[in-house]
């Protein structure tokens, strides 16, 4: 799967960009604030049908336009693809698969697989939950549907128990059958929810583990720990017992939606604490490239990779060990920024990595 053409109009600081792209590897290169790490985010969004980095579509119009436009071509096997993501002020997003509107978004999540690897990934340490059960949750989207369905079905179902928890404590009412109908349902998609992460991770921490190690060249031993109520006790008891307290504030207190990854470093130091600058890259990365390597399993087919800022996320040794993946074809189409005009060209150059470059500036994009 390669993504070939991808044109912008008014996204972000980018007025206009067609750009024919390379099957192997695109350097978008530029000084600061001029527009690099935008062009990453439109690829992005044609994958995930939304941005990494701002969740509200029109703060990524173009400032005092009324809309923006994204369009991919893609190849994946001999078939030729066109996506559309078309945002305007005030209107619902359109997006496009061969100029065909998709009934519900979600459809569309994993059919051009994507990763990416950021500056912006250290909130992965630094926030709360959510944000580490977001990463899990779009990495098990991009080749389980189910999951997503399940997924959504629950947060439906955990929106609707806890309006309901709300309007009777307001009316001081309460009714169990009411309140034991929704959780029934909500029992079974966070079960389902619940085996598929264990599952998944199961799979997963042995590949992550492999990346740590290999990039750190063994210095030290860390833990990927999956944290769930549910790990202990049955979903059902748990609502039981802590339902007075879910009534008293008035929302549900336990379940798959208070998950969380647990990072670990020598063992059994909280990573967030106790690690290095450094040991924490390393753990991102490895994180970042194992879900590579998970997804390039699952589908078959390598993801698209999109490299933020490598040099500052990465030093000589890591950025080395990532471009020497390339050259040796472990990777797929690669989409890498950077500062440097010479830099990557040049490291690119001497492993023989076909590449094409492109200078930014003022979002605007020539090729080099
Ligand atoms: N909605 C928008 N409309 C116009 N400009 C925007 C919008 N959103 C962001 N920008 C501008 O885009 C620029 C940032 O672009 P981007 O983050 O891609 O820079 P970059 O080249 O990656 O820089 P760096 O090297 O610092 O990472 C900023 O100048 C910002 O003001
Ligand atoms: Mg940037």
């Amino acid at each position: 799967m390669f993504l070939n053409h991808l044109s912008l109009i008014n996204f972000k600081n980018c007025t206009e960009a067609s750009l024919q792209l390379n099957q192997a590897v695109n350097c978008f290169l530029g000084n600061n604030g001029e527009g690099k790490t935008n062009l990453l985010d439109a690829i992005y969004y044609l994958s995930y049908t939304k941005s990494y980095f701002n969740a509200i579509d029109s703060q990524n119009i173009k400032f005092s336009e009324p809309f923006f436009v994204i369009q991919g071509e893609y190849s994946i096997g001999n078939e030729n693809v066109n996506i559309y993501c078309g945002v305007k002020k005030g209107t619902k997003k359109q997006f496009k698969f061969n100029k065909k509107n998709y009934t519900k978004l979600a459809e569309h999540i994993g059919k051009f697989p994507l990763v990416i690897i950021t500056p912006y990934d250290s909130n992965l340490i630094l926030e709360g939950s959510e944000t580490r059960r977001k990463f899990l949750d779009s990495l098990l989207s991009q080749f389980n549907k189910e999951y997503l369905d399940n997924l959504m079905a629950y947060n439906k179902l955990l929106a609707q128990r806890n309006a309901t928890l709300k309007q009777m404590a307001e009316r001081q009412t309460f009714n169990q059958d009411f309140i034991e109908v929704i959780d029934i349902q909500l029992i079974e998609k966070g079960n389902l929810i619940h085996r598929e992460r264990k599952l998944f991770l199961e799979e997963f921490i042995p590949i992550f583990n492999r990346f740590y190690s290999d990039i750190s060249k063994d210095h030290e031993q860390v833990n990927l720990i999956y944290n769930s109520s549910l790990n202990s006790d049955s979903f059902e008891n748990i609502l039981k017992v802590n339902l007075n307290k879910d009534r008293a504030l008035t929302y549900t207190s336990k379940g798959i939606h208070k998950d969380d990854l647990d990072f670990r470093i020598m063992n059994d130091y909280s990573l967030k604490k106790f690690a290095s600058q450094g040991q924490q890259k390393s753990f991102l990365i490895a994180l970042k490239l194992a879900q590579f390597e998970y997804i390039k399993q699952k589908k078959g087919f390598p993801p698209i990779l999109l490299l933020d800022d490598i040099f500052d996320k990465l030093d000589e040794n890591r950025v080395n060990y990532i471009l020497q993946m390339i050259a040796n074809n472990k990777l797929g189409q690669t989409f890498i920024t950077d500062t440097s005009l010479t830099k990557t060209p040049e490291i690119l150059s001497n492993l023989n990595v076909n590449h094409q470059v492109f200078k930014v500036e003022k979002g605007a994009v020539h090729l080099v």
